[in-house]
């Protein structure tokens, strides 16, 4: 059964950027992309590392760690199409960002 969870107001991840979040257990890489948020999991599934403090170009973050590449808005690996990653739902409700998880 899906849950959400209020994880980050509107004003603390600007356009352009992304941040580390939590969605009750979950690990959330929160994004900002033209004012428009999506999430992934946060924890890359290369070899753990922390995609919400990745760098963040258009739709396309980079792991910090080792530089593995997805699309934001639907987890897709951008190198390997047979590789995508867990996206959950977003909605924004007055300056509140929530996020839908399993
Ligand atoms: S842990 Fe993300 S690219 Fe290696």
């Amino acid at each position: 059964m899906s849950q959400s969870y209020r994880v980050a107001v509107v004003d603390e991840v600007p356009p352009g950027t992304g941040k580390e979040v939590m969605a009750g257990d979950q690990v959330v890489a929160l994004f900002n992309v033209d004012g428009t948020f999506h999430a992934l999991d946060g924890i890359c599934p290369h070899a753990g590392g922390p995609l919400g403090e990745g760098t963040l170009r258009g739709a396309t973050i980079t792991c910090p760690w080792h530089g593995w590449q997805f699309d934001v808005t639907d987890g897709h690996n951008c190198l390997n199409a047979k590789i995508r990653h867990a996206s959950f739902p977003v909605r924004v409700e007055g300056n509140d960002v929530l996020v839908e998880v399993e």
